[in-house]
């Protein structure tokens, strides 16, 4: 399977869980990929698999709150690859389940400016270099709580219910220009971000049996559907949230 062969990908979250599973199956198909973290250790570890699984890439640490260094990974991308034809922009961070009111503003601001406006720079920085190329393709992780609030989770909810607005509003502006943009929508994901519902077996169990389908997903799976949205063969996908959930969220 090469259907990235030629192509650039820039995978934010790269360094653990759901980006890394993505950034190496991109490049297995043949992407060059560019990971971008915060951390070092962990994010070079990613291109180091990339390259073990016969694939091509680099890492630009890069905190995507922060305005120039999302500029940045773009420049870098293009001055070393050329171009830039597909962005996964999967960096997240998870919340706290507690009660709105004794949610502090300090812990509201780091979901919102994780998720959203990091999901909104990235975006910012990533289509004038697709709209100058003609075309591309942008997949924004949001959740499936994107979909469904969580009960005690209500900046999370919010920010990743707001990544889905920010995808289709950029899909209707883009779409004319031949840039693909939507927004994918995990459930219960086995990585770090849920190591603490994961560790315990019998949490484990229980967090498992939330879900229809009785299990918790890898991260390959829902990499695997970034992989598709990304690619040609879901050429006529523009807009919308896409949930891949073991039927949470029907
Ligand atoms: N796991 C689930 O059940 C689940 C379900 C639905 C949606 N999701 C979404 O999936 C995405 C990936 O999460 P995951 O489950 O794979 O968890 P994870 O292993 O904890 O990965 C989170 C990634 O986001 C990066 N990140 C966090 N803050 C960042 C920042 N300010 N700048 C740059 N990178 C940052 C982290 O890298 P550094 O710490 O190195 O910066 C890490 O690579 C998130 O958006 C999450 O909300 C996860």
């Amino acid at each position: 399977m090469n259907d990235f062969a030629g192509k650039v990908v820039v995978v934010t979250g790269g360094s653990s869980g759901i980006g890394r599973a993505a950034a190496i199956m991109f490049a297995q198909r043949g992407g060059k990929v560019v990971v971008a973290a915060r951390r070092v250790p962990q994010s070079e570890e990613t291109v180091r698999m990339m390259k073990e699984a016969g694939g091509e890439g680099m890492f630009v640490q890069t905190d995507v709150r922060v305005a120039a260094q999302v500029e940045n990974l773009v420049k870098r991308t293009v001055d070393t690859y050329g171009r830039l034809d597909i962005a996964f922009n999967n960096a997240g961070k998870s919340g706290i389940f507690q009660s709105l009111v004794t949610e502090n503003e300090e812990a509201f601001y780091e979901q919102i400016d994780t998720n959203l406006k990091g999901v909104w720079l990235c975006m910012k920085y990533e289509l004038p270099e697709m709209l100058k190329q003609g075309g591309g393709v942008i997949v924004n992780n949001s959740s499936i709580t994107g979909l469904r609030a969580l009960r005690k989770l209500s900046s999370y909810s919010a920010s990743k219910h707001a990544v889905i607005g920010l995808t289709n509003a950029a899909a209707k502006e883009f779409a004319p220009y031949n840039i693909r943009i939507m927004a994918l929508c995990p459930a219960w994901t086995m990585t770090e971000m849920t190591k603490e519902f994961t560790i315990d077996p019998e949490r484990k169990e229980k967090t498992a049996r939330s879900i229809p389908l009785r299990r918790i997903a890898q991260p390959e799976e829902i990499a695997e559907l970034a992989c598709f949205l990304a690619s040609d063969k879901a050429s006529f996908i523009a807009g919308g949230a896409i949930a891949i959930s073991g039927a949470l969220d029907i």
